[in-house]
């Protein structure tokens, strides 16, 4: 783009000791580090806060102790430090760090803090999937640029903060207009939504399925096809994508197909007006990228039928089988909730009490139809919980086909009128932990609760 550079913050990064490619700043992008571990290690970060802004560093999708999680209760301000330690317990997979002071995540995120965490262990190590250079993980991300070539946050009144931000411009690893250049040979493509709300509807241009091969929390059993893939925010999906059916020269292009997302989804609320953007709203259709076959390349890779296994939780060995805790989603007084509560730093109600050691059913609802002042308000919701991996039992209301709900997940995407049943355990950690949407201006608004769970 024409202009002065953006300014972004981001977050960078230096190997104090251990394997040399276990950390790799992403010079030419707002990227943070990705940073590559195996199952088992131990890893220490130190995190000094150099922003003007009370932060602190949440590791998504891993399951770690309460205090090394980054609840907004352990911010620190500029010129501070926060030391993690902790062991990656996590199976393979593509887990990612963020920004999580309550009330800033959004304008944090957005103004370029965010980074890969990528795990692999021995069973992912035993199949043969395409490795560096042939694995490549994708962060897209919808961002608004001023008149100044700037960054701009325009997230000011309620209206904006109801319906999140929307950009007009995709990124895709920090690049508008982003080409990924390939040879005639498979790729694992490992997409991350990391916008603040936009939800994808990623398919091939030219009508090629997506074969599927992994989502939030690694492989899934087996390889899945689908005609599109629903991707909410914070969620991830790997896709197995064999560019040898295409002649050198050609550019399929992976796009958002048109959706319906919701009353709410930014359409006729042009800036100024209502907020949200006018440009795009959620839903509209796009180009995410564009793959540029450049090359012949031979090789021998066939795509793998067994991933990994998947040890499914049964509902009845649910502590509370038959009748799940349910959270509703809602509009609230102009303002987004669970259950009709908001978040409070330190808070839990009763009924946000677990107990270490058991397996739960939760399911969560995004009531259709909600009222606002402007009548029926509705919108996608995906919700996340911190702290460990869930399975999902099932979905009703279904509106949309294209969820990957096969494998291990830590976010799920809820659109409008939609339930979905998950089976979650909790083990070795005690604590205080997070659930929230990831809709980063909900999060943000107060769409987030404590839970607690208490030692047996
Ligand atoms: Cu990725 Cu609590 O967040
Ligand atoms: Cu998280
Ligand atoms: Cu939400």
């Amino acid at each position: 783009m024409a202009g002065r550079p953006t300014g972004v913050w981001k977050y960078t990064g230096r190997l104090l000791k251990g394997k040399h490619d276990s950390l790799k700043n992403n010079d030419h992008s707002y990227l943070g580090p990705t940073i590559r571990v195996h199952k088992g290690q131990r890893v220490r970060i130190h995190f000094q806060n150099e922003i003007p802004d009370p932060s602190i560093i949440h590791w998504h999708g891993l399951h770690v102790p309460a205090d090394m999680d980054g609840h907004p209760r352990y911010v620190i301000p500029r010129g501070e430090t926060y030391v993690y330690e902790f062991a990656v317990r996590n199976r393979a997979g593509m887990y990612w760090y963020h920004p999580h002071p309550h009330g800033r995540t959004g304008h944090q995120v957005y103004g370029g803090l965010a980074g890969f965490f990528i795990v692999s262990d021995d069973v992912e190590k035993s199949i043969e999937l395409p490795s560096d250079p042939y694995d490549i993980p994708l962060v897209i991300q919808d961002r608004i640029f001023d008149g100044n070539n700037q960054l701009s946050y325009p997230v000011q009144n309620m209206m904006e903060r109801m319906t999140g931000l929307l950009g007009d411009r995709i990124l895709v690893n920090g690049k508008p207009e982003y080409t990924l250049p390939v040879a005639t040979r498979a790729y694992r493509l490992r997409l991350l939504n990391g916008s603040n709300s936009r939800v994808y509807k990623l398919a091939w241009e030219d009508g090629s399925p997506l074969v599927v091969i992994g989502s939030d929390g690694g492989l899934l059993e087996n390889p899945v096809q689908k005609n599109y893939v629903m991707l909410g925010p914070a969620e991830r999906i790997e896709l197995w994508s064999d560019f040898s059916k295409y002649p050198v020269g050609s550019d399929p292009a992976l796009v958002s197909l048109s959706f319906d997302a919701g009353t709410l989804n930014g359409a006729g609320m042009g800036r100024g007006m209502m907020g949200g953007s006018a440009l795009l709203p959620n839903g509209y259709p796009f180009t995410v990228l564009k793959v540029r076959v450049d090359r012949k390349e031979k090789e021998t890779l066939v795509l793998p039928q067994r991933l990994s296994t998947i040890e499914r939780y049964q509902e009845r060995d649910a502590v509370n089988s038959g009748s799940p805790r349910t959270f509703r989603l809602l509009l609230n007084h102009m303002n987004w909730t669970i259950n009709g509560r908001t978040f409070r730093m330190e808070e839990v109600a009763e009924d946000e009490i677990v107990q270490l050691n058991t397996l739960e059913a939760w399911e969560f609802i995004n009531e259709a139809g909600g009222m606002g002042m402007m009548g029926a308000m509705d919108m996608p919701h995906p919700i996340h919980i911190h702290g460990m991996q869930f399975q999902v039992l099932g979905r009703s209301g279904v509106r949309h086909r294209g969820y990957v709900d096969e494998g291990w997940k830590d976010t799920v995407l809820l659109m409008p009128g939609e339930r979905v049943k998950l089976l979650v355990r909790f083990e070795d950690y005690p604590g205080l932990f997070l659930y929230h949407c990831h809709n980063l201006e909900h999060e943000d608004m107060g769409m987030m609760r404590n839970y607690y769970v208490r030692k047996t």
